[in-house]
């Protein structure tokens, strides 16, 4: 099994976004997946409610209601972290996950939250001798806007790896409100979307492609 807790204090950055959308490309793969939801508003919950029943499942559980039993041989845990979750609140989790993804925003007021977030929870993760892979998404990105340059700076400034980078895409809203995730929708659609999440996926499967 291999879990993956998707984290930042910030609000909006797309934690649920990447989480839900995560969960879909491994259930497209017949992958036997879980979405922990460990936040009170429970979005990644109210989304799997609206999911089709022609999807193939994903296991839901609220993950504040303590422990969670995933069913026997799930090969993929995600875990949606809420806003304003700092690093020791996820300290337990911290030991337990494989991969931690930060979604960031190209904009200096969530670059600062992530560069203090992301040193916080580097520094846990050794602490505890954990061995979790720590690595930080570029999501809602114009790569020809200023602050993008500005995010790839700082990312070049900080001793974690720069996995990714997730457009702003009308796809991703269209996902949410309808239970699916951009992997689910006409290729002709999404093809742009699905590239960008190529070298993610690559690294969370520790540069091995699912089949
Ligand atoms: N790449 C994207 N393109 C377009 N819209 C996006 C993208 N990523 C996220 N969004 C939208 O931005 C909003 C916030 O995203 P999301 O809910 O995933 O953030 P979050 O970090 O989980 O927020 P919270 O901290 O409140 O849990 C949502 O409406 C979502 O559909
Ligand atoms: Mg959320």
């Amino acid at each position: 099994m291999r879990s993956i807790l998707v984290v930042n204090p910030k609000g909006g950055c797309g934690k649920t976004t990447i989480a839900t959308n995560l969960a879909t490309y491994y259930s497209v793969w017949d992958t036997s997946t879980a979405l922990v939801d460990l936040d009170p508003q429970q979005s990644s919950m109210d989304w799997l409610r609206v999911r089709p029943d022609s999807e193939n499942h994903i296991q839901g559980f609220n993950g504040l209601r303590g422990k969670i039993y995933p069913n026997e041989g799930t090969e993929r845990v995600i875990y949606d972290a809420p806003a304003r979750t700092d690093s020791a609140k996820v300290a337990k989790l911290i030991k337990l996950v494989d991969v931690v993804i930060i979604p960031v925003l190209p904009s200096a007021i969530d670059m600062r939250v992530a560069a203090a977030f992301v040193a916080d929870m580097v520094t846990r993760v050794r602490a505890n001798n954990a061995h979790a892979i720590i690595g930080v998404v570029a999501n809602r990105a114009q790569k020809n806007y200023h602050s993008y340059k500005a995010l790839l700076n700082f990312l070049k400034a900080m001793d974690v790896p720069f996995v990714g980078v997730l457009r702003n895409s009308q796809n991703y809203i269209k996902a949410a409100d309808t239970g699916v995730g951009i992997f689910e929708m006409p290729y002709n659609e999404v093809d742009k979307d699905m590239q960008e999440w190529k070298p993610i996926i690559q690294w969370i499967e520790g540069k091995r492609i699912l089949k």
